[in-house]
């Protein structure tokens, strides 16, 4: 049976909203009873979790968990707190990136064992490719899988908003990065390329990124820095030194883009469906394209009482956003 220590988990973790919690703790309760013989129980427990968790199915989506660790004061401008519930499996993406992804949470899972021998895990990444490739759900995975609160800075507003103590602030980002464990995401890194912006910000961004290189490199605490960028070509060759991982995020290609409309339209299923038609119309759409016309394409489909979509339908959402994104 449960110890009193994990029913009072399981409570915790129910009022607080933390899902992933609540099953991990269910979970430790089948472990116990199955090493105590009750195997059945065991047996039944696990088989309810899952189910539980399949009918959830995006849990995230509608229920979100309450943020357990909020930025107070100054740094709540700075900082956007999320517990996302992604899993590397919602990722759609090429065999080599999510081999990259996989070696980042071993090292990361294995932090203790690699630490004791004087390794440091693989912790700052940068994602580099075009938009709408996952780069910034990456982040998001990354603290799902390691049940790590997801901290989002976008160095854009900071820059903005704190014309001449952006250099301050980050420090500020920076002390919070060593204090609680977390994934930062520092979105749209490029907006410290200086190229982009008006030339009286220039001197500006230009100390914002030199503050931020030497916050990299200082940088030894265990949570992970994930910094992101559409425009790779503004960023400095200084910026990629810095970071232990560079992962390319490519568009996708015929059959990644057969995934994600797979993926995407589990639901309804895509039997039936012509694909030889759907290649033709799938090629340089980004799978957060591919993924908007799914969706539009299976509403289409339940709207007009149908329970699956048809060819016809997932080609034209196709081509409307083809026309969207000016292909
Ligand atoms: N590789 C992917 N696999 C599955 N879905 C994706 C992928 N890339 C993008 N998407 C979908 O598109 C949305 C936007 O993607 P995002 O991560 O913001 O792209 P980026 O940061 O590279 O511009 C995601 O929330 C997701 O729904
Ligand atoms: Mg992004």
């Amino acid at each position: 049976m449960a110890t009193a220590d994990q029913v009072k988990a399981l409570v915790r973790s129910h009022a607080a909203g933390d899902e992933s919690r609540f099953y991990s703790v269910a979970l430790q309760v089948a472990a116990r009873a199955a090493r105590s013989g009750q195997s059945k129980f065991a047996q039944e427990l696990r088989e309810l979790i899952d189910e539980a968790k399949s009918a959830a199915g995006r849990p995230s989506r509608t229920a979100r968990p309450v943020p357990v660790t909020q930025p107070r004061g100054e740094l709540a401008g700075l900082l956007a707190v999320s517990y996302p519930d992604l899993r590397l499996s919602d990722l759609t993406v090429e065999p080599t990136v999510r081999e990259r992804l996989e070696r980042v949470l071993t090292e990361q899972h294995q932090a203790e064992r690699l630490r004791e021998h004087g390794f440091r895990p693989m912790h700052r990444l940068l994602l580099v490719g075009s938009p709408g490739t996952g780069k910034t759900m990456t982040a998001g995975v990354l603290a799902g899988e390691l049940r790590l609160p997801l901290f989002l800075i976008r160095l854009e507003v900071l820059i903005t908003k704190f014309m001449g103590e952006t250099a301050a602030k980050l420090r500020m980002v920076f002390d919070a990065v060593e204090a609680t464990r977390g994934v930062y995401l520092f979105d749209e890194v490029d907006a410290l390329a200086g190229d982009r912006s008006s030339a009286n910000d220039v001197g500006e961004i230009r100390r914002v990124l030199n503050s931020f290189l030497q916050f990299l490199d200082a940088d030894d605490s265990a949570s992970l820095i994930v910094a992101a960028s559409n425009h790779p070509q503004l960023l400095d060759r200084a910026v990629f030194r810095r970071f232990d991982a560079v992962v390319e995020y490519p568009l996708p290609t015929r059959e990644i883009a057969r995934e994600v409309i797979k993926q995407r339209l589990s639901t309804l299923g895509t039997k039936g469906v012509v694909w030889k038609q759907i290649d033709e119309v799938t090629a340089g759409l980004s799978h957060a394209e591919l993924t908007l016309a799914c969706e539009h394409a299976a509403k289409e489909a339940l709207l007009s009482g149908l329970d699956r979509v048809t060819t016809g339908m997932l080609v034209a959402a196709l081509r409307g956003r083809r026309h969207a994104a000016g292909g």
